[in-house]
Order: structure tokens, then C-alpha cells, then sequence
């Protein structure tokens, strides 16, 4: 209760139910909750069950007073895969069965919800959100860089860049203001490659432009001085805009000087952690071992597989290798693994199915990440100061990787590529021959990320601003 005896404000809040999504935004609502907001995280019933029986969340979220944790359907069948691949019947199956629940849920629930704060791709949870007649602010979980070329859309189909004319991956796209000279084809999101303007994905994501200005702000989760000159342009369509990245970093730092009892892991997986492998990096070399990681969306073959093991074994450095259950396409990865692959592995590497990410960033024995560029781990690599091989494989990820490499300098672009040799060389490239390169840069821009959260940082600043803005509304 506040002085006035009045309840705090209640927030709603509705991640995409992804494991990226979910993790940032679980990260945004305990900080929200820390600073007195009463917040309902309502997730789909696949993520609740999947978050509760892989983590400690339940107990670690009774510290936080006024917090529910709950769960709605998605209105699929228990066994569909809820693939990245797969996201469009998803969303289909939310418009029709999650959107009338999420209505009566509010309406129905105890406490009157001030509002609500939900994935920017989800546009039926503003529909709600005027039937009831409540505000809601839109989060994005991806860089603003890639949301620019998103909100950008429109333009490269009206002037013709979409579809791509021809193979030539490597043509200059100029009309995404902001980003001339830089992007090429292959850096915009992968389905700009389909060649087909009915796609989906193409169809879904050019509403960015015109869905997103409709909420009352919008969320980033990312840093001003990191992607200012693109916040710029997107300010200039969604001017109330709070940019209050490393949600992570901000979490982690709020809970390291609050008295508020937590748990050592915030852990946020849906996959079980095998934690073996902390024990595994405390008996290696500092800086010595490159982390592998394409996030929670992304498979590869087991030709693709075996490319990158022979590049990094071949590269002679450590490795620890998370091995998603479901990330080789086929399944079965285990057999028929070259011999000479198996005994380097045990000589000098080590493989887990879900690794607590974010503590291996911190540890001193990882020099590198070769990740797929998701923006929850650029982040937390910046963060920890780890340089980066980037391999996109969807959504966001491509952008972001060309950023990682020629704006950021934070490590290196290996887009499109994914042969032994190539592997080796940027293997080589990272830990040995430029390490004291990004040593350098990833230092400066672990500072700056640093700085933005602390008081007077623009991260610090827009969260406040963001939680005055919500007991505004309450008054
Ligand atoms: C998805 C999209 O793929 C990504 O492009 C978008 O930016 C966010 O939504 P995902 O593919 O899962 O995300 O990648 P990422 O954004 O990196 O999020 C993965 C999360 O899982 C990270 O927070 C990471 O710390 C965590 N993780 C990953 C683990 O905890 N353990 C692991 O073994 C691997």
C-alpha cells in the first residue's frame, strides 16, 4: 500500500512465448515488481510448465510481493513443436483462442489492471487493451537496429528491393535511412530471401510500422549510446520510447544491492541446466575456451554439425558446446561421430544440452562466444565482455551479426558461411591472432553498458521514467 492507502499499480504483463522473449521480459517485470509494482507475468501454459519444472522460479518469485506468476493457453495441441518455423500458426491459434481469454482474464481478475505491457508482435493485446479500455505499452525483445529495417519494410517493397532480383547477395541495400553503406542483401532478415512478397514472415513484420505507434510506448531492450543513431529514426514513429537495456545487467545489479531475499540463479530456462559444465570451466585456462551456443530457436544439420566441431577441433582452442535436445535437424547427433572429433572433444572440450548462459559468459576461462546472434546473447556477451563469431540463422539475428562486425566491432560476421576451414580461421582469428583487438573494444563497450544502467545512465533514467509514467496512470 503507498502513504495514500491506495493499492500500487497492477501490470499485466504478456511475453512472446519464446524462451528469448520470455527471459528479457521475466527480467523486465522483476525489476518493475522490486520497485513496488504489483505485476501478473502471464505466460502460455508450454512455457509455464516447462519454466517451472527447470527452475526455481516459483520460490524465487514469493519474494516479491504482489507477484503472480500464471499461465493461458495458446489454444495448440500439447504435442505441436511451437517452432520458430512454426510461429505463424502460433500466432493464428492466439489471435482466435488466447485473445478472448486474455479479455476475460483481466476482466475476471481481482485486482483492476492499471496495464498492460506485451510483445509488440502480438497486436491482438492491443485490441484487448481498447475493448477494456486500458493502456498498454508494446515490448520488443530484438535490437532496434533490426526493428528499424523492420519499420523499413514497406519502403523496400515500394521501391523494389523486395523481392531480390537476381542472387548477388552481396548488393548494397541503400534505402533503410541510417544504415546506407552498410547492409547488403544478406544482412537483412533471412526472409527477405524468399523471393515470394506473400511470405508470412514479410507480411507480418512490415505492420511493425503502422502496429507499433498504436501502443502508448514502446520497450527496447537496449542501450542508448549503443544504437542511437537508429533510435533517432524509430522516435520518430513511436516518440515515447524507453530504452532500458541489459535487462539482465539492470536485474543482476538491482539485486546485488537490494536486501530482497533471491536465490542464487534467476534462472529463466525451459530446458533443464546442466551445470557440470561451471565445474568443467573452473579447471581451465583463463580466456581459453570458445562457448557455442545458437540460442533456443535455431537447428542446424548434422553436415552443418560436424563442420563447425572439425573447424573448432581443428582450431586446436577448448570448447563448450551446448547441444539443444532439439537442434539438430534428424535427432540423432550421437552416432557415427568421427573418432578423431570424439577424442579431441574428451581432450579438450566438453558438450552440454542447456548451459546457464549467463553465468558461462562471466567466467573467466571463456575468451569467446560462437553464437547465432540472438539479441539476448549479444547482449549478455557485451555485457561480460566476450567477443563474438556470429552465424545468424533467423529473424533478427542477421542484421545483428552485421553489426557485431563492422559497426560495434565486438567479433566477427561468419554469415552465410559454415565450412571447417572458415570455422578454424575465425576460431584462430578470435582467441589468438586479433584477441587483444577486441579485448580492447569489447572493454569499452562493456563500460559503456555499465554506465547506461548506473545512476545518471540513459538505461537507469528510462526505467525510472517508465515506472513513473505506470503510477501516473494509477493516480
Ligand atoms: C529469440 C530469437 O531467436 C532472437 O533472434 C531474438 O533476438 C530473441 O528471441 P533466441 O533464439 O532464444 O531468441 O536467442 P537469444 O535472444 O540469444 O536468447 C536465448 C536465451 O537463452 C539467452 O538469454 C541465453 O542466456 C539463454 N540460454 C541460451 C541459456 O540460458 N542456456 C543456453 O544453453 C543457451
Amino acid at each position: 500500500m503507498d502513504d495514500q492507502g491506495a493499492l500500487p499499480p497492477h501490470v499485466l504483463i504478456f511475453p512472446l512465448p519464446f524462451q528469448g522473449p520470455v527471459n528479457s521480459t521475466l527480467k523486465l517485470a522483476e525489476l518493475l515488481s522490486l520497485s513496488g509494482l504489483h505485476i501478473t507475468f502471464l505466460l502460455t501454459d508450454f512455457i509455464h510448465t516447462r519454466l517451472v519444472r527447470h527452475t526455481n522460479i516459483n520460490s524465487r518469485l514469493e519474494t516479491y510481493p504482489g507477484f503472480r506468476l500464471e499461465s493461458i493457453s495458446d489454444g495448440l495441441p500439447e504435442d505441436h513443436p511451437r517452432s520458430g518455423e512454426r510461429f505463424m500458426e502460433m500466432l493464428d491459434s492466439m489471435r482466435a483462442v488466447t485473445k478472448p481469454l486474455l479479455k476475460e482474464y483481466i476482466l475476471a481478475s481481482g485486482r483492476p489492471v492499471t496495464c498492460i505491457i506485451a510483445d509488440g508482435i502480438l497486436g491482438f493485446t492491443c485490441d484487448v487493451a481498447n475493448e477494456i479500455g486500458i493502456p498498454i505499452f508494446y515490448c520488443r525483445t530484438l535490437s532496434a537496429c533490426c526493428l528499424w529495417v523492420l519499420f523499413c519494410l514497406p519502403k523496400l517493397i515500394e521501391a523494389g528491393v523486395l523481392p531480390f532480383k537476381g542472387d548477388d547477395l552481396d548488393a548494397p541495400i541503400t534505402s533503410v535511412p541510417g544504415m546506407e553503406g552498410l547492409l547488403r542483401r544478406r544482412d537483412l532478415p533471412a526472409f527477405c530471401r524468399s523471393g515470394d512478397l506473400s511470405n508470412p514472415n514479410i507480411q507480418l513484420f512490415k505492420t511493425e510500422i503502422q502496429e507499433l505507434p498504436r501502443a502508448h510506448g514502446l520497450i527496447l531492450n537496449t542501450i542508448e549510446d549503443l544504437e542511437g543513431p537508429v533510435l533517432s529514426y524509430i522516435r520518430a514513429h513511436c516518440p515515447n520510447l524507453y530504452t532500458i537495456g541489459p535487462l539482465h545487467a539492470q536485474l543482476k545489479s538491482k539485486l546485488s544491492g537490494t536486501t530482497t531475499p533471491s536465490s542464487t540463479s534467476s534462472s529463466n530456462s525451459i530446458w533443464k541446466e546442466d551445470r557440470s559444465c561451471i565445474t568443467w570451466l573452473d579447471s581451465q585456462p583463463s580466456k581459453s575456451v570458445i562457448y557455442i551456443s545458437f540460442g533456443s530457436l535455431a537447428v542446424i544439420t548434422k553436415d552443418q554439425q560436424i563442420e563447425f566441431w572439425r573447424g573448432v577441433v581443428c582450431s586446436g582452442t577448448r570448447f563448450l558446446w551446448v547441444i539443444r535436445p532439439d537442434s539438430i535437424v534428424g535427432g540423432d547427433w550421437e552416432s557415427n561421430i568421427p573418432t578423431e572429433l570424439s577424442l579431441a572433444t574428451k581432450e579438450r572440450g566438453y558438450i552440454v544440452g542447456w548451459a546457464p548462459q549467463e553465468e558461462v559468459l562471466a567466467h573467466a576461462a571463456i575468451g569467446g562466444f560462437l553464437t547465432h546472434s540472438g539479441w539476448n546473447s549479444t547482449l549478455e556477451s557485451l555485457m561480460e565482455r566476450v567477443p563474438m563469431i556470429c552465424w545468424p540463422y533467423f529473424l533478427d539475428q542477421h542484421v545483428n551479426s552485421r553489426f557485431v562486425g563492422e559497426v560495434w566491432k565486438l567479433g566477427l560476421d561468419m554469415k552465410d558461411k559454415c565450412d571447417r576451414d572458415t570455422v578454424e580461421k575465425m576460431v584462430k582469428d578470435l582467441m589468438e591472432a586479433r584477441k587483444d583487438d577486441f579485448i580492447r573494444v569489447t572493454n569499452e563497450m562493456g563500460e559503456l553498458a555499465r554506465k547506461s544502467m548506473g545512476e545518471g545512465g540513459s538505461s537507469y533514467y528510462n526505467l525510472d521514467r517508465l515506472i513513473k509514467d505506470i503510477e501516473l496512470m494509477n493516480a
